[in-house]
């Protein structure tokens, strides 16, 4: 697998596109949590169909050993993203997690249905918000595709909170900053409209409003191109890491090519260093 690591991240045509703070529908508190909750489960089949675990999983294995964490705290896990298939390829290899579903708006049907369908999975019903994580949730935290919701402060704290609790912490993002990406993302709604007869579990409300009345494409389309805006560039995911600690965590930012499709992911973790004798 070819890592690039922040020092030699290319130029790209799309560099200069300024960072956003625009506003994704999914992130409003009075957004009908049925459209919500159909957005992210069309998220979820994306994560798993383009198997975004395959590139995720060698850097979240090597950062949880670091860290000697079999226990994650997924934020804002959506309809749950790449994370069933991430804790199977994990379990294959011989590393056993258990992982926490959060989310400040709960998909509680897509949550209990993979808590039903895979042991290692729990599902965490009341509502988690990011930027305040409850110190009950002990483990390694991560975020898939959502740590773009975050402003450059909400961001940096979500991360010094992590080093507060002494916890690792791993960010994956597919959205990227750059016209490469955003001229494909444009096409948003054709892949949910090719993608939705395949979504599990069926629900007739889901063609409702995919088909005659459109809402979920154009959800998707809108929170994709904000998602875009808002992406953080891996040189400003390292300003964002940087004087956190005392240099008691090991940070690692880079980017990945995804196999088979013209995205890649990149990534932050943050793994505090465990300290013999
Ligand atoms: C783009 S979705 C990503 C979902 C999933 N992780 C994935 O990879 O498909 C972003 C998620 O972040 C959640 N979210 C937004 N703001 C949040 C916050 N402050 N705390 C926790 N979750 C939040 C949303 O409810 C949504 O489910």
């Amino acid at each position: 697998m070819r890592i690039q690591s922040s020092a030699d991240e290319p130029v790209s045509a799309g560099s200069s596109l300024p960072r956003l703070q625009l506003v994704e529908l999914e992130d409003l508190p009075w957004f009908p949590r049925l459209f919500r909750d159909l957005a992210t489960d069309y998220l979820e089949f994306v994560g798993t169909r383009i198997a975004m675990d395959r590139e995720i999983a060698p850097i979240l294995r090597e950062a949880l050993e670091r860290a000697g964490a079999t226990r994650v705290v997924d934020l804002c896990s959506g309809g749950g993203g790449p994370v069933r298939a991430l804790r199977r390829r994990l379990a294959e290899e011989g590393l056993a997690i258990e992982v926490m579903l959060t989310d400040r708006f709960p998909n509680l049907a897509a949550f209990r249905r993979l808590a039903l369908a895979e042991p290692g999975l729990v599902a965490v019903e009341e509502a988690v918000d990011a930027r305040s994580v409850p110190p009950s949730l002990t483990g390694f935290r991560t975020l898939f595709n959502a740590f773009h919701h975050f402003g450059p402060a909400d961001a940096r704290g979500i991360l010094r909170d992590a080093v507060r609790a002494g916890e690792g912490i791993a960010v994956f993002e597919l959205s990227e900053r750059s016209l490469r990406m955003l001229i494909p993302v444009l096409l948003t709604p054709v892949l949910v409209w090719g993608a939705t007869p395949w979504i599990r579990p069926f629900r007739w409300r889901r063609l409702l409003w995919t088909y005659p009345i459109p809402v979920v494409p154009l959800l998707c389309l809108w929170d994709g191109v904000v998602s875009q805006f808002r992406s953080y560039r891996p040189a400003e995911l390292r300003e964002l890491s940087a004087g956190l600690d005392d240099g008691g965590y090991r940070w690692q930012v880079g980017t990945v090519p995804v196999v088979g499709a013209p995205a890649r992911i990149t990534f932050l973790t943050g793994v505090p260093e465990r300290r013999t004798g």
